[in-house]
């Protein structure tokens, strides 16, 4: 089975002008982003511990998580910029968070299809962020990391589709990247990736 997720909202140039004229806010929103990432990559492997083929998947997705979110806070210690105080909610991921139906089984489809959309839209947003920036280690940065968030949007399908039906799984996505985007056009602009 081959998934292409393409995103249904497309996030604007300016939206990347706003963030470069904002980095230092955005590197802190955006090292918690990474922190967060790595603990829902391995909250996976304690909501299924039964699954024994995904959890070696999972576990190389939270270390890459983490590599991430070391790389954004040494380059937050080079600007001397400091770890967010408090942590604001992310109401991007709580409103996809409370679409994901109850049940075991139908809520960890729901929360992979959620887990792959949100790594699909850091993706196009590291990318635009890539693209905006000048500085070129910084640019470079933000390739490489784009390239390995969407990787793992993949793995996440990937990993649904060892469990549950192809239409079972496209229905959701499908569902899900209508939803996605809707919220994602009405996002304030803010130093964060949402
Ligand atoms: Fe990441
Ligand atoms: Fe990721």
């Amino acid at each position: 089975m081959k998934y292409n997720i393409q995103l249904r909202f497309n996030t604007s140039k300016d939206w990347a002008k706003y963030i470069v004229g904002h980095f230092d806010g955005f590197l802190q929103d955006h090292a918690d982003c990474e922190r967060k990432a790595s603990s829902m990559a391995m909250s996976f492997v304690a909501k299924c511990p039964d699954k024994h083929d995904i959890i070696p998947d999972l576990i190389e997705t939270a270390l890459e998580e983490l590599v991430h979110f070391k790389q954004v806070y040494e380059i937050m210690i080079a600007r001397g910029v400091v770890l967010k105080q408090v942590i604001e909610q992310d109401q991007y991921i709580k409103q996809l968070i409370n679409l994901c139906r109850s049940g075991k089984e139908d809520r960890l489809l729901d929360r992979m299809i959620v887990a792959s959309v949100v790594e699909a839209r850091g993706a196009e947003r590291f990318r635009l962020v890539a693209e905006e920036l000048e500085n070129p280690e910084l640019k470079e940065f933000y390739e490489t990391l784009w390239k390995s968030e969407y990787k793992h949007s993949d793995i996440f399908l990937r990993l649904a589709e060892r469990y549950y039906s192809e239409n079972a799984i496209n229905e959701r996505l499908d569902w899900f990247l209508s939803q996605e985007a809707a919220i994602c056009s009405k996002l304030p602009n803010r130093a964060a990736l949402h």
